[in-house]
């Protein structure tokens, strides 16, 4: 693999999972197999749940996992932003306490407007994902302005290395390497951006479309990885664990029948 690194400014690998989701049925699932320390919303992952009504699914997730951090996306611009950023965070539950667990997903909006709503944000204590990050410099700019965290999308970032390459003279394999490797030295290179200067930001990978992504992601060591439901759901399964635990349990019947 690319770019194999070790933390050696903290010294520690810890790679925490959040989950990419916004069933309740998924996130009950996957903390009952002692998985998820947090999860991440957007827009589409909220079409999946369509019916449902989005300030009561919210708050559900949010109660269900408190006080794990729950992402939710807010708007494009920066007057909404900080006037959903601020509705969001006064929502209570029924005893009127507040959800403080709430993370405001805030776009990386070419303008700056994202970056200047992170700066409004966190000076009044909300917590903020500063999402669809593709560069290195995108990552850098959310530290700087006060980002709780900050997202890397691993496999849109190799959509767009791909996209600015399509034209050169190079074999379809070389080109998917070019943009692994990009997406993988943006995570390291992130990563190591945030520990030196000591920024309080953390880094979530997300964008995940296989179980392979992880590992190639697990190998940069990021913060955290969020993965969607379907990915998880496939990573347990390996066709040779299978042969091996039914040769095993052959060998147990044939044991039991022979036992004293
Ligand atoms: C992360 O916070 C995002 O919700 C998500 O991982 C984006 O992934 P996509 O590229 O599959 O849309």
């Amino acid at each position: 693999m690319v770019g194999l690194k070790i933390n050696l400014v903290e010294g520690v690998l810890m790679t925490d999972i959040f989950l990419d989701t916004a069933s309740i049925k998924e996130i009950d699932k996957f903390l009952s197999w002692g998985i998820g320390t947090g999860v991440t919303t957007n827009q589409k992952i909220f079409l999946k749940e369509k019916g449902c009504n989005f300030e009561e699914r919210a708050k559900k997730i949010l109660e269900r996992v408190y006080p794990l951090p729950v992402s939710l996306e807010g708007p494009n611009n920066y007057d909404d932003l900080v006037e959903t950023a601020k509705e969001y965070s006064g929502w209570s539950d029924k005893n009127y306490s507040i959800y403080n667990n709430i993370v405001i997903k805030v776009p990386m909006l070419g303008n700056g407007e994202g970056l200047k709503a992170v700066k409004t944000l966190s000076q009044i204590g909300i917590k903020t994902n500063v999402t669809a990050c593709m560069t290195l410099n995108q990552a850098f700019l959310a530290a700087s302005a006060g980002a709780t965290y900050v997202s890397l999308f691993y496999n849109r970032m190799q959509d767009w290395k791909l996209e600015q390459i399509k034209d050169e003279d190079l074999p379809d394999i070389s080109k998917e390497i070019l943009a692994k490797q990009y997406a993988c030295n943006t995570i390291i290179e992130t990563m190591n951006m945030l520990r030196i200067s000591d920024f309080d930001t953390e880094l979530i990978v997300g964008s995940i479309r296989k179980p392979s992504d992880i590992e190639e992601i697990l190998s940069c060591a990021p913060d955290i990885i969020t993965i969607p439901p379907g990915i998880l759901d496939e990573m347990p399964f390996n066709t040779k664990t299978e042969s091996t635990l039914k040769e095993f349990d052959k060998a147990w019947q044939e044991f039991k029948k022979y036992e004293k």
